[in-house]
């Protein structure tokens, strides 16, 4: 099956063979396929969905030889699935490329290599500012590259991990990867409720990772209420490691309400990738002494630290005035967008979800009719079955490529996807 997935012969999302047929097949017992199955799902190269059997997860962890990273829409489709930002809403790097050109200086080794101290206090002042306590920051490849260190540092495989449901899919496949077991935490505009981070703790959940922002798919934000409901309830936990990701940081049109500190071991991470850049690979990471210096550590002895470039070209983009204005524009456009397409769905009597970031959620009854009526109709929108695990079924929509003229062809597009197939009428 690895083999299978490497070259491409196994696309992700590709159903595996049912487990007596491929026993029949190749000779074996029943027994040994269903070990192998349960092998492949524990190093999460598959996943178990009910009765649709077992398939190939959308992006298990070994990498197809031809496969892209990011996989193209269907073809002759607007790409409204993908969850990115607007390359026209991200502020251009050349000037700051120059400017670091003129003033890096000569090369340097292994020696000068650290988290560059400008660097540091920028960044522990942007949190500062927004109610985060950074006393201790490190820097990492990006949110999910923070989050997997994160947990590689905390947890063991077999250990259970709350997440948001529906939430993030590339968490979901990490999760999946580390062998952890992932229990979903339901979530309303608001944030993750109190009563499933209750019931996830309950059943032995060893980290929860929250969005503070911009949650995808369903745009939800932490509210001042329900921080100050989640932090009561967590309050002194010492068994339970608090993630929070605050991914879309500058670009949201909605203030943070941290969690950070209400649990002895704490992570906040906050990723340039939405305001700045995704190509910049690069997140700051506040927390704890102990977690914070676990995480270090385990860099330091692997691969070592985030470019000493990389920290200079972000502290250029964060001290030009030009830029965070163009960052606060962007974040009103998309703002513009979002609510004009839940207004355009409104319209259609289709309540959709999507308080902050770059995408709507809308509850569907059937995920297949509705994506398929979409393609059809020449919109290509992700299908909620990799964002949830216990969650209602629903479309995830990103506005980032949407203009104003589009808003009303897409609705009407939606709420003709949604509408009930009539019956033929009957021709002798
Ligand atoms: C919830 C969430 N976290 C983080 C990220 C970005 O992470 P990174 O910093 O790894 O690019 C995304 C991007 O879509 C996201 O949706």
């Amino acid at each position: 099956m690895e083999t299978g997935i490497r070259a491409d012969a196994l696309a992700p999302g590709s159903p595996l063979p049912a487990v007596r047929a491929l026993a029949t097949e190749l000779g074996v017992s029943p027994a040994t396929v269903a070990r192998a199955y349960q092998e492949l799902r524990q190093r999460g190269l598959v996943v178990t969905a009910g009765r649709h059997g077992t398939r190939v997860r959308p992006r298990p962890p070994v990498a197809g030889r031809r496969a892209a990273l990011h996989p193209p829409p269907a073809p002759g489709t607007r790409d409204l699935s993908q969850g990115y930002p607007d390359p026209r809403l991200l502020p251009p790097l050349g000037p700051h490329l120059a400017a670091l050109a003129a003033e890096i200086g000569p090369p340097v080794g292994y020696a000068s290599t650290a988290l560059l101290p400008a660097f540091a206090e920028a960044a522990r002042d942007r949190l500062a500012a927004d109610g985060v306590p950074a006393e201790e920051i490190t820097v990492t490849g990006g949110a999910l590259d923070g989050i997997e260190r994160l947990l590689a540092a905390h947890l063991r495989p077999g250990d259970a991990v709350a997440v948001e449901d529906p939430g993030w899919a590339n968490l979901l496949d990490l999760v999946a990867a580390l062998g952890l077991r992932p229990i979903g935490v339901p979530v309303d505009d608001d944030g993750p409720t109190e009563a499933g981070v209750r019931d996830a703790v309950a059943l032995g959940a060893r980290a929860l990772v929250v969005t503070s922002r911009a949650q995808n798919p369903t745009g939800a934000a932490v509210s001042a209420e329900r921080a100050g409901a989640l932090r009561a309830l967590l309050a002194g936990r010492p068994d339970l490691l608090l993630i929070e990701d605050d991914h879309a940081a500058e670009l949201a049109r909605v203030p943070l309400h941290p969690l950070a500190g209400a649990t002895p071991a704490w992570a906040f991470v906050r990723s340039v990738s939405k305001p700045f850049g995704p190509d910049l690979r690069l997140a700051v990471l506040a927390g704890d002494e102990a977690t914070v210096s676990r995480v270090a550590g385990r860099a330091r002895v692997g691969a070592g630290w985030v470019s000493t470039v990389l920290q200079r070209l972000v502290l250029s983009l964060w001290r030009d005035p030009a830029t965070a204005e163009l960052v606060r524009r962007s974040g009103e456009e998309y703002e513009r967008r979002r609510t004009g397409l839940l207004a355009a769905l409104a319209a259609r009597g289709l309540a959709g979800r999507g308080r902050s970031g770059i995408n709507i959620w809308l509850p569907v009854p059937d995920e297949t009719s509705v994506v398929t009526a979409l393609r059809d109709a020449g919109w290509s929108v992700a299908p909620g079955a990799l964002y949830r695990i216990g969650a209602e079924p629903g479309i995830r929509i990103t506005v980032s490529a949407l203009d104003d003229a589009d808003l009303v062809p897409v609705a009407d597009a939606v709420a003709r996807a949604l509408r009930p197939a009539r019956p033929g009428r009957f021709t002798a």
